[in-house]
């Protein structure tokens, strides 16, 4: 016989938790007609047996109102005018043998970067990160990762560039692939359809793929690009592909700390899972990440130009590790240095990323266009 009553409040009612079904982390499973009402105390970003489906009531406030900042920061690539880097980039001598180098690869590893933070979004993340609320941000990133990846569909057809030899950078150019390689290695895991958290072992597992993508693809090797290619805009030259990359960034910079943020309270609810030798190997992850992005600097401005060389993104790597470390509660993983590109910082993230946004953002509903004052 149904039971269409409502259901008792309190803490009897709580035990009873409301599930779709037991041990259900889809949200896609039968539903459970005489569970509780889902309540806060419920919530969990990990092994949650509350319904998913239920936004409300919300736990993570921090999570909504990425979502929120999010949303208003919509653009879209096409509204940003390529006529400029397109007259340059057709000049004979609107840019050096080296910064045409270094801009391919740098669209290169971006082309296909996007999709593979994209697919660990959707194929890995979302089906183990068992709260509403984060799920909520989730979807809204995994759209703007699709619009940054039309961004480069946008710039490859503006400019005329040789779409397979873009989009196969990640195969064909070692340096680009070693990374791309590191990275998939953490979502391969998860992949694996037996895959569920819900052990030290596989919960470590989880942490490990967020670490690769929210902390060393967007939070460390894209701000490798973002300076390459913001450099050249601050001189005037590719300036609506700087535009892009402006705007770019400035989503990158909240999924880099929707990403802490995710790390830090699973950390908090489940403190066994952040054990020192965990630590050590997270420590040892970024370390490996920065070596990596040294290589690729190497590669792609073999001279160096305009101020910047690899010496200078070697640096600059160090730096944003340490930062990361800091961010996460670990100790550094390389000597103290110095930010070689402090330009960056006032532009954006490190220190005024709460400033940054809110000017874009105004900047941007207003229809303004970015400056490069
Ligand atoms: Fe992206
Ligand atoms: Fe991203």
């Amino acid at each position: 016989m149904l039971d269409w009553s409502e259901p008792k409040a309190g803490a009897a009612a709580r035990a009873a938790v409301s599930l779709n079904s037991a041990g259900d982390a889809t949200g896609l499973g039968a539903i459970d007609r005489s569970g509780g009402r889902v309540s806060v105390d419920d919530k969990a970003m990990i092994n949650c047996r509350a319904d998913v489906n239920q936004l409300l009531p919300l736990k993570y406030r921090w999570a909504w109102e990425k979502y929120l900042a999010g949303c208003n920061n919509h653009w879209m690539p096409t509204e940003v005018s390529m006529q400029a880097d397109i007259a340059l980039w057709k000049s004979r001598d609107g840019l050096t043998e080296d910064e045409r180098h270094a801009v391919k690869r740098n669209l290169g590893f971006f082309a296909a970067s996007e999709s593979l933070v994209a697919n660990n979004i959707v194929l890995a993340i979302y089906r183990h990160l068992t709260n509403p609320e984060c799920r909520q941000y989730l979807l809204r990133q995994a759209f703007e990762e699709a619009v940054h990846t039309h961004t480069f569909q946008y710039i490859v057809e503006s400019l005329g560039l040789d779409e397979g030899e873009l989009f196969n950078m990640y195969r064909e150019i070692p340096s680009i692939t070693d990374k791309a390689a590191w990275a998939l290695n953490y979502t391969q895991s998860l992949a694996d359809p037996q895959f569920s958290t819900g052990t030290p072992e596989t919960d470590q597992a989880f942490l490990r793929d967020l670490i690769a993508f929210y902390v060393v693809f967007e939070g460390m090797w894209f701000y490798t690009g973002f300076a390459q290619i913001l450099s050249l805009g601050r001189r005037n030259k590719m300036v609506g592909i700087a535009e892009q990359y402006q705007y770019i960034l400035r989503d990158e910079s909240i999924h880099l700390n929707f990403g802490i943020d995710v790390i830090n309270q699973i950390k908090i609810e489940n403190p066994h899972l952040w054990t020192r030798d965990f630590q050590d190997e997270v420590r040892g992850m970024l370390r490996d990440a920065a070596v990596l992005e040294a290589a690729y600097g190497r590669d792609t401005m073999p001279r160096g130009f305009l101020g910047l060389n690899a010496a200078l993104c070697e640096q600059y790597m160090h730096f944003i590790a340490n930062r990361r470390c800091a961010q996460l509660g670990l100790a550094p993983v390389f000597a103290e240095a110095e930010n070689p590109f402090p330009w960056m910082s006032e532009a954006m993230d490190l220190k005024k990323e709460k400033n940054f946004f809110e000017t874009r953002v105004i900047e941007y509903q207003n229809g303004g266009a970015l400056s490069w004052d």
